[in-house]
């Protein structure tokens, strides 16, 4: 059965942790409050694409421990195919996070199971590499893999998105120059380039590098200010929703996962990405990861003209 879209990527458990300040080197203190919750980056847009209404496949490994029957679980539930999805020999993937009283987050990642989601494992599922509109790739999984993500998409003329999350300075420019949307944000660019991206002069330059070695489209995220496309013959800045936040967690994945929802449905970039913002918004007022992600009729809730 043909997908929407494709994630190939992470799964995480979730340890997120309230704190009023983070404690000094061998000092204890009290946090307000802690949550366990279902995450990874993969995982995170696979949900956000799936609860807006697109059928979503991914491919990822969960570990051989409860925690790993839980994430099945919770594709499951989520209306995720998961044919692609198998059991590791590691433990899953966990991340323990701290988020402060200004809803920024400080995340760990221990990669467990995540890490044996090699090129092989593709190789077993290239039926739903082909049959998708549109591949999604993050950076909790070996580059090996994404490096032949990205080949059997361009043998497959599907097109790919590589979101470069967390950075990762071995990111090689040859096969970022062969995706369809790379989105990084500034500090990313920054460190891809080798160039600054302090202004907005300064990223449109960067960006332009990347298009000019092949990358089709630059998302280059800007946090509260928004995104940036950049194509070689437009470029537009598509402000973000302002909203109070409560916590961060995840946001950029639903930034992701949304846009690859509505690019799916058809939308022509900007629109995609307006929307995109609008799903990210509603997320960071809530508290949590995936259990942030609204529905499309939440979402139709939300911004109803009133
Ligand atoms: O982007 C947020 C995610 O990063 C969390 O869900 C955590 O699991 C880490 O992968
Ligand atoms: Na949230």
């Amino acid at each position: 059965q043909d997908s929407d879209v494709l994630v190939i990527g992470s799964n995480m458990i979730d340890l997120i942790t309230y704190v009023d300040r983070m404690p000094v080197e061998g000092e204890t203190i009290e946090a307000p409050d802690f949550a366990m919750g279902f995450g990874g980056k993969g995982a995170n847009q696979a949900v956000a694409a799936a609860r807006l209404g697109s059928r979503v496949s991914f491919i990822s490994m969960v570990g051989h421990d409860n925690f790993g029957q839980q994430q099945l679980a919770n594709f499951k539930a989520n209306h995720i195919d998961v044919t692609g999805v198998g059991v590791g020999q590691k433990n899953s993937g966990a991340a323990p996070i701290f988020v402060d009283p200004s809803s920024d987050n400080r995340i760990l990642i221990i990669k467990g199971a995540n890490s044996e989601l090699t090129p092989a494992v593709l190789d077993q599922h290239v039926d739903l590499l082909q049959h998708t509109k549109l591949i999604v790739l993050q950076q909790e999984i070996p580059l090996a893999t994404n490096y032949h993500a990205i080949d059997l998409a361009n043998q497959y003329h599907v097109p790919v998105l590589l979101n470069p999350a967390p950075a990762n300075r071995d990111l090689d420019l040859a096969h970022v120059s062969r995706v369809d949307f790379f989105s990084p944000n500034e500090t990313e660019l920054a460190t891809l380039t080798g160039m600054p991206t302090t202004t907005l002069t300064e990223i449109k330059a960067a960006a332009h590098h990347l298009i000019d070695l092949g990358v089709k489209n630059l998302l280059v995220t800007l946090g509260a200010k928004g995104v940036l496309w950049v194509c070689a013959n437009d470029c537009q800045l598509i402000d973000a929703v302002k909203v109070q936040a409560v916590d961060t967690t995840g946001a950029g994945d639903s930034f992701i996962g949304s846009f690859a929802h509505y690019f799916a449905q058809g939308e022509d970039v900007p629109t995609a990405l307006h929307h995109a913002n609008a799903y990210a918004a509603l997320t960071v007022t809530r508290r949590g990861t995936q259990k942030s992600y609204p529905t499309a009729e939440e979402v139709a809730q939300a911004y109803q003209p009133s």
